[in-house]
């Protein structure tokens, strides 16, 4: 398949999706505000959901034990419902991005479990309880898995035990029995680790508690994972589970990807960084293209699945608002959305919207 770099006539993408499948994109603050109107547009007439980028992490909105501070959650529901949006909630439940008043006693050392299990139930009232109705689904709990399919240790496991995911499901469903809830992770193409979140859900139902989906956050390079295991999970998951797949982060990284990124020091990730950065200026024809018919591979493994699946969301809008500008390696350029920097529509964007006409 050839894809035309120049773009033309455009259809909103979502008016392009069968019916039963949403398009989805991250917002963040500055497009909540409207201070970035030109990508808040292309938001608005692209998608019909919408994902808080950060804006309802717990730090955003519960930064110490007696304050809530709702202003810019507030406005980003107030933007969905203008709109007509499937509205998602994202996080409740995570390691990152949580205070440590979380995690600490009131004296000194570790919350113990009663003192986390009750902070927990009272942030989950109140942020699910004030969207109670308007949010219509949650990342009730996110990245609980290790790479090999074991849970991960982190303060939540340690400080309460692995209940602490069903206490999380329970709570949310205390707070808005309406609302959907969800399972959301990275790497689920990786078998042992798809194990893992198959368990997670499978033991949620045995016990009665409600869970919707299961979000692989899709965060991929241009060719990992493989199609295959891309359609893998996009199978097993609903075939082993019974609740439907989601992509709820996708963005496609063009920069090499070194494992030792990760765990690199500051003096490495400077030499890393220096040695990745290979597109400093503009995204070269090629890997243009490379990445369009990367992106029309995926659509097209959606709607082969589209019956046990029901959203794609990107974590991003334009170029200009992505996190792999500085994730893994800080001080990037990348290039992984479907719009430009300026808000341009890349061939990407084409590459979709002719996947969505021409469904096979
Ligand atoms: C990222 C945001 O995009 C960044 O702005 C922030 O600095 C860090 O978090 N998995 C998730 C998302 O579930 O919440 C993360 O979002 C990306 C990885």
């Amino acid at each position: 398949m050839t894809i035309a770099g120049a773009v033309t006539a455009q259809s909103p993408l979502k008016s392009l999706a069968p019916p039963g499948l949403r398009l989805g994109v991250a917002l963040s603050v500055a497009q909540v505000d409207g201070r970035d109107a030109r990508s808040l547009a292309i938001a608005t007439e692209h998608f019909d959901s919408i994902t808080p980028e950060d804006l309802l992490k717990w730090e955003a909105v519960h930064p110490a034990t007696d304050r809530f501070d709702f202003a810019a959650a507030d406005r980003f529901v107030e933007l969905g419902e203008r709109h007509g949006m499937f509205v998602v909630g994202h996080v409740l439940v995570w390691h990152q991005q949580t205070p440590g008043w979380v995690f600490a006693a009131d004296g000194d050392g570790r919350a113990d479990r009663e003192t986390l299990l009750s902070r927990m139930r009272a942030h989950i009232l109140s942020v699910v309880g004030r969207y109670r109705g308007r949010i219509h689904g949650w990342d009730v709990v996110n990245e609980a898995l290790d790479e090999d399919g074991a849970l991960r240790r982190t303060p939540w496991s340690e400080g309460i035990g692995d209940d602490y995911i069903f206490k999380a499901f329970e709570f949310a469903h205390e707070a808005d029995p309406d609302a959907e809830l969800y399972y959301n992770d990275y790497n689920l193409w990786k078998p042992a680790k798809r194990e893992g979140a198959i368990r997670i859900v499978n033991e949620l139902r045995s016990r009665g508690l409600r869970v919707d989906a299961v979000g692989e956050q899709a965060h991929w390079g241009i060719a990992e994972p493989s199609l295959e295991q891309i359609d893998e999970t996009l199978g097993d998951i609903p075939a082993r589970t019974g609740v439907k797949g989601m992509f709820t982060e996708l963005d496609i990284d063009v920069l090499p990807r070194d494992p030792a990124m990760w765990g690199a020091d500051l003096s490495a990730k400077a030499t890393i960084r220096a040695a990745t950065n290979i597109y400093p200026d503009r995204l070269p024809d090629e890997q243009q293209q490379q990445l369009a018919r990367r992106y029309a591979s995926i659509f097209e493994l959606v709607l082969q699945h589209r019956s046990r699946f029901s959203r794609v969301t990107f974590w991003g809008v334009t170029d200009a608002q992505s996190w792999l500008h500085e994730f893994p390696i800080p001080g990037r350029v990348n290039y992984p959305l479907l719009w430009d920097r300026e808000g341009r529509p890349k061939p990407a964007f084409a590459a979709v919207a002719w996947v969505l006409r021409n469904p096979r």
